[in-house]
């Protein structure tokens, strides 16, 4: 290479490094300095931003101001004090101000259960309104970023068309949208921003995403990016999680002490198993649960509590959930107004041919009840006297099904395209093995009931459903 090219070339990449490192990073402002504002206002500051933080209560921003904590947090006051004595970190009441003064805003307003149940989102109207004014009076690209829990259209429904009515500027061309959940734990906030469980990035526009994954690459290189909704939802749904795994915990031990088993042994066995118990497995919307042990022993479970006089509303509601995902296919397969409907894999999973208390079964029961006549089809079974075996295991757990069993040789075909070529509905409900050139042989206006969610991207179609999507 030439010598003069070569120095050239090389006193680029040093001014590229240079200028990478002088660049200087957002200044952002914070809406709302409790427990989550403070917080991300504090750590922010630690990461080098220039941060303002904005709050309608004066003795919080004065507290904060003075590099005090408002609120008894690991860490905090530290980061708070380094923040003012840098220079970084200021607060004040004028919201309006701090937006103008800065490019980013995080919104982490209170979101408190209104009178009617739901999610109270004034103080978001409420702040929306402010920023719309401030960004009214600013020319460059400003990112809004929503971080506090709100069910699923709040973003883009709610706080952005307030923010445009009050700018006159459009989201995604004039300032940037974003919902951004907050994962912290009160007590290990400042640890856990600095090392997330995960960073989720609600937004419609790249250039917004890429704001979002600068500020947090310093703690997490591999933030998830996503659409608003399932942003807003997936916070609420590991809120849910979390509730649910308190009280499946300590209904196990409301459950063991009546029968002197220590509860803690228990669930220390339980963690351990990571492949099944603590793990992606069973997590995904799908249909019923079924099969020779579950519905089995969640009833056992009920039975044995009951007969302790221990109360576990949690674990005896999981049949009557379970109930609801059969109900669902069944009054899906009605909509469709079908005569004749055919159904692709009969035992409760792929793979087995055991048939006992499969979920499908209770559907075929329901639609034989509807005179809408059902053939199958399920590579595993052949009709013969061991599944007349398998009722009997289930002789007191589902009577109902006796019937079905044994009509099961007059409607199960030996191929799917004779299962479906007569078909006005299909339900699919396992994935077989080369299901969708199958699916091809099907009359053009026969709709698909998709209890398994065969497809990604799903078909854009009227003539397939499903229960969760
Ligand atoms: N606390 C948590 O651990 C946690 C964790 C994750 C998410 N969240 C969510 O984050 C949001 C904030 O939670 P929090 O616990 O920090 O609430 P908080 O009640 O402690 O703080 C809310 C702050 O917003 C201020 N505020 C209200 N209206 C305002 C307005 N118009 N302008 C400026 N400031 C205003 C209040 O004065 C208060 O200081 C909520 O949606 C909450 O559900 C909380």
């Amino acid at each position: 290479m030439n010598m003069y090219i070569g120095n050239i070339k090389a006193a680029q990449k040093v001014a590229a490094v240079q200028c990478k490192f002088v660049e200087p990073k957002v200044a952002i402002s914070v809406i709302g300095l409790g427990y989550v504002g403070a917080v991300s206002l504090a750590c922010l500051s630690s990461l080098g931003h220039r941060v303002i933080g904005a709050d309608i209560d004066e003795q919080k921003v004065d507290s904060i101001a003075w590099g005090n904590s408002p609120i008894h947090e690991d860490q905090l006051a530290d980061l708070l004090t380094r923040g003012v004595s840098e220079d970084l970190l200021s607060a004040t009441t004028n919201l309006k101000r701090a937006v103008r003064e800065t490019d980013v805003t995080f919104v982490s307003v209170g979101t408190p259960t209104s009178e009617d149940g739901g999610c109270d989102t004034r103080a978001i109207k409420a702040v929306a309104k402010g920023i719309g004014e401030a960004l009214a009076a600013k020319n460059e690209f400003h990112v809004v970023v929503l971080r506090c829990s709100v069910p699923p259209g709040t973003t883009l429904e709610i706080m952005k068309p307030v923010i445009e009515r009050y700018s006159g500027k459009v989201a995604g061309e004039d300032f940037g949208i974003c919902f951004n959940p907050e994962f912290l734990r009160e007590g290990t906030a400042v640890a856990d921003f600095h090392a997330p469980p995960k960073t989720v990035i609600g937004v419609t526009d790249p250039k917004t995403a890429r704001v979002l994954a600068d500020i947090y690459s310093p703690v997490d290189e591999t933030p998830i990016v996503t659409s608003v909704e399932v942003a807003e939802l997936v916070k609420y749904v590991d809120n849910v999680w979390h509730a649910t795994k308190v009280c499946f915990a300590n209904e196990v031990g409301r459950l063991c002490k009546p029968m002197d088993i220590d509860s803690h042994a228990v669930m220390d066995i339980f963690v351990q198993d990571t492949k099944l118990n603590l793990s992606p497995y069973y997590l995904k919307p799908g249909f019923a649960f079924g099969g020779s042990c579950l519905p089995k022993e969640v009833r056992a479970v009920s039975h044995l509590a009951s007969t302790l006089g221990v109360d576990v509303p949690m674990i005896d509601a999981l049949i009557p959930s379970n109930q609801e995902q059969i109900d669902q296919a069944v009054a899906l397969v009605e909509q469709t107004g079908a005569k004749k409907v055919a159904i692709l894999g009969v035992a409760f999973k792929p793979g087995t041919d055991d048939l006992r208390e499969s979920p499908v079964l209770e559907v075929i029961a329901e639609l034989k009840k509807r005179n809408i006549e059902v053939s199958a089809y399920d590579p595993a079974i052949q009709p013969g006297p061991h599944i007349e075996q398998q009722f009997e295991y289930m002789r007191f757990a589902a009577p109902h099904l006796k019937a079905v069993v044994e009509c099961l040789p007059e409607f199960m075909k030996e191929a799917p395209a004779d299962a479906i070529r007569e078909a006005d509905a299909i339900i699919i409900s396992q994935n077989l093995p080369g299901l969708r050139s199958v699916l091809k042989s099907k009359k053009e206006e026969t709709v698909i009931v998709d209890l398994v969610r065969i497809s990604a991207p799903l078909p854009a179609t009227s003539n397939y459903t499903g229960i969760g999507w």
